[in-house]
C-alpha cells in the first residue's frame, strides 16, 4: 500500500493559489498603468514629448501654455470630457488628423482605467 504523502496538500494548495492569482489585476489600477502606458511621453505636472495633463478634464485641447502642439490639435476646438477622451485614446489620428501623438490604447478597460485616473487627478 502506498503510504500518504503529507507534502502534497501543501503542493495542491500552492498551485491553487497561483492560479486564482493571474498577473494582470482584474480591475487595471489606473496610477500604474498611466505611469506603463503614457509616462513614457507625459506626465502630470511636466511636458515632456507630450504636454502636462494635471487639470485635463474640462480642460480645451491645446491649451497648455509653453508646450508647442501640432496646429491641428491646437485648433480643434476639442474640450477634453471622458467621451472625447474615449475616442482620443481610441485612435488619435482618426479623430485629429495631423496630430502628432501616434499612441493609441486598444484595451477599453485600460482606456477606461485611465480616464479614472486622470478625471481624479485635477
Ligand atoms: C509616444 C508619445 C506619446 C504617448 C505614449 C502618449 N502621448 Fe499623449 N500626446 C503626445 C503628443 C506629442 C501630444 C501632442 C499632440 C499634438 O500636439 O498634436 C499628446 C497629446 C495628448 C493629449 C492632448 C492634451 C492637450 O493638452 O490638449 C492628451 C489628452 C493625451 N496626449 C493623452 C495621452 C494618454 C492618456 C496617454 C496614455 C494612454 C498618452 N497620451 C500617450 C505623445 C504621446
Amino acid at each position: 500500500m502506498r503510504r500518504f504523502a503529507p507534502w502534497l496538500p501543501a503542493i495542491v494548495l500552492t498551485l491553487a493559489l497561483a492560479a486564482a492569482a493571474p498577473g494582470r489585476a482584474q480591475s487595471p489600477d489606473g496610477a500604474r498603468l498611466y505611469q506603463q502606458r503614457c509616462g513614457g511621453c507625459h506626465s502630470l505636472d511636466a511636458d515632456r514629448v507630450g504636454p502636462r495633463h494635471r487639470g485635463l478634464i474640462g480642460r480645451r485641447a491645446g491649451a497648455v501654455r509653453g508646450f508647442r502642439y501640432s496646429p491641428a490639435l491646437a485648433r480643434s476646438d476639442i474640450v477634453w470630457t471622458r467621451t472625447a477622451l474615449e475616442r482620443w485614446l481610441r485612435g488619435p489620428r482618426a479623430m485629429v488628423r495631423g496630430t502628432t501623438m501616434g499612441f493609441s490604447l486598444s484595451d477599453p478597460a485600460e482606456r477606461r482605467a485611465i480616464i479614472d485616473y486622470l478625471a481624479s487627478e485635477d
